[in-house]
């Protein structure tokens, strides 16, 4: 079972996002969050930046915009050439109409969902989905403790998207460690965001690589 990790430049050093970058080239995909001090309290980055991103990465992007408007602002992420662009149902006003603009500009299109927000109203986007985000902390801001009582969540998707015959990505993002990446993984989710797991205490590509193998050491029991 092939799995893709996604660490976050979130908890890298800013200041030296060329080197930040390099130490993760064993990465499926750079998850990059776009925090836009409305949706959520952080500021982090916009276009200008996450293309400079795209020009100096390794690996493609994977764009997390915590912003506002979604409708007015994925479509440029797409443009810029990020390889995928997830956005916030609670922060979009036509879920269908933006994910249909992202993949008209060339990228993977993707949907999160915050905690506290249940499954049923979204199905149909499922079927339209590239990605499908299940926020596993509140979004905002990185280090926070991996939230186990969105399993059922996790189940439930994973459920209706086999029942469906649906291949969207599943991610997870927040809390993912050698502990808690196993437990989403046997919930249904096959993409795994981290951030200071991967960036937080030594080497980026020792801690990708152990976090590779918290699956496969999880299949041979
Ligand atoms: C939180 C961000 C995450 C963050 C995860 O709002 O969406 O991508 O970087 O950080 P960790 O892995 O430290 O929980
Ligand atoms: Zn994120």
């Amino acid at each position: 079972m092939d799995i893709r990790l996604h660490p976050s430049v979130l908890s890298a050093d800013f200041v030296n996002m060329e080197a930040e970058l390099q130490r993760i080239s064993a990465a499926d995909a750079v998850h990059v969050d776009v925090m836009d001090n409305h949706f959520v309290q952080a500021l982090t980055f916009g276009p200008q930046m996450v293309k400079r991103i795209v020009e100096v990465s390794p690996v493609p992007l994977d764009v997390h915009l915590m912003v506002n408007h979604a409708d007015a602002f994925a479509p440029g992420y797409a443009e810029i050439g990020a390889q995928s662009v997830t956005f916030h149902v609670e922060a979009a006003h036509d879920v269908g109409s933006t994910l249909r603009s992202i993949q008209s500009h060339g990228a993977k299109a993707g949907i999160a969902l915050k905690p506290g927000t249940p499954l049923d109203p979204y199905m149909e986007f499922f079927h339209m989905a590239d990605m499908v985000l299940v926020m596993t902390v509140e979004p905002g801001a990185g280090g926070q403790p991996f939230m186990s009582e969105m399993m059922p969540k996790l189940e439930q998707l994973r459920e209706y998207l086999d029942q469906n015959g649906l291949s969207p990505l599943v991610e997870v993002d927040g809390g993912i460690t050698v502990e808690t990446l196993p437990i989403a993984w046997r919930h249904g989710a096959n993409t795994f965001v981290a951030g200071s797991s991967v960036y937080g205490h030594g080497e980026p590509a020792d801690n990708i690589e152990a976090l590779r193998n918290s699956v496969k050491s999880e299949e041979r029991n």
